[in-house]
């Protein structure tokens, strides 16, 4: 308590050493009002006054009687608003004045997510997603985050801006999709982080979500070489899948084919001698071929 009130003391001496100790006090000291919402804040002088007064385009207001009046707006909607109160006394300092530290917000109108190039796209490509936020303020408080499903991937600060008004940003990020991105979702949200005297929680808007489609070549999950024997009850199968995106289309060839077999990802070898089979699996972004060799089961083993 002793420690406290010492404390209190030095400040309270400091400010009269530096002469900015007005007598005069805002409370609150600082307010977060939305825009077209009331307020109202007041101003108390703690020594006798000539006049007490806010200066401000609306809401102006002071007495001469009073050691307290209020700056009151049925709703605010001016965005260069920047009241001050002010005192005339009747001793040294004669005139000061207390800046209210008033912020007046407004949620973005619109939050949007695109991409710089119309999906699907190719792995291992680079692309663009931008965020457009449409009409917010005060954009030095406002936090764009990035969003890969549930999780943050990154986030955008624009406090080193300062209008007041109302305005329109963007935050680019760049992707190098692969196919484990194959369908992932993206989105933005616009936060506004008002501090401690603004609304809990933060005034937040989303975006859409925007899902992106990623193409890649044919990839075989399996070796690229099968080597079989002729198995007794003659039900072998040469599984030539492929993943890729778009679907693989399939080829076969071998000389033991009389026929061509078409599209068949995986081939029956129940009906074929022993050779060397060649599946091609392809897309529009690649193939990759895989072999097969079957062989006559070898005796005595
Ligand atoms: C999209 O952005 C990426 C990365 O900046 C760029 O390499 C690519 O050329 C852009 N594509 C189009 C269609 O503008
Ligand atoms: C932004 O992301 C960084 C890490 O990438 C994190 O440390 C920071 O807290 C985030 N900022 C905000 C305002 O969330």
């Amino acid at each position: 308590m002793k420690n406290i009130l010492l404390c209190f003391l030095g400040l309270f001496i400091i400010g009269i050493v530096l002469g900015d100790s007005c007598f005069l006090e805002i409370s609150p000291s600082r307010v977060v009002v939305k825009f077209g919402d009331p307020v109202s804040v007041s101003c108390v002088a703690s020594r006798p006054v000539r006049v007490l007064g806010w200066e401000s385009i609306i809401g102006a207001s002071h007495t001469q009687h009073d050691l307290s009046v209020q700056w009151q707006v049925d709703s605010l909607t001016d965005w260069i608003e920047e009241p001050i109160c002010y005192g005339v006394f009747f001793t040294a300092p004669r005139q000061c004045e207390e800046k209210l530290n008033l912020v007046l917000y407004k949620k973005p109108d619109s939050v949007s997510i695109r991409l710089n190039h119309t999906s699907p796209l190719v792995e291992g490509r680079k692309y663009q997603l931008l965020c457009e936020v449409q009409n917010v303020a005060p954009v030095q408080y406002l936090v764009l985050r990035w969003y890969r499903g549930q999780n943050e991937v990154y986030n955008h600060s624009f406090s080193e801006l300062s209008t007041a008004i109302p305005v329109q940003v963007s935050s680019t990020l760049l992707i190098v999709p692969n196919r484990a991105d194959d369908g992932a979702q993206y989105r933005c949200e616009a936060e506004l982080e008002l501090g401690a005297e603004g609304p809990q929680p933060s005034p937040t808007v989303q975006s859409e979500d925007l899902s992106i489609a990623v193409q890649y070549p044919p990839e075989f999950p399996s070796p690229e070489e099968e080597i079989l024997e002729i198995s007794e009850d003659g039900d072998m199968r040469l599984n030539c899948i492929a993943v890729g995106n778009p679907p693989p289309v399939y080829t076969w060839s071998s000389s033991n084919l009389q026929e061509k077999v078409d599209n068949q990802p995986v081939l029956k070898a129940a009906l074929l001698g022993p050779g060397v089979y060649t599946c091609t699996a392809s897309n529009i972004l690649g193939k990759r071929s895989k072999q097969f060799v079957i062989k006559h089961k070898s005796k005595g083993v």
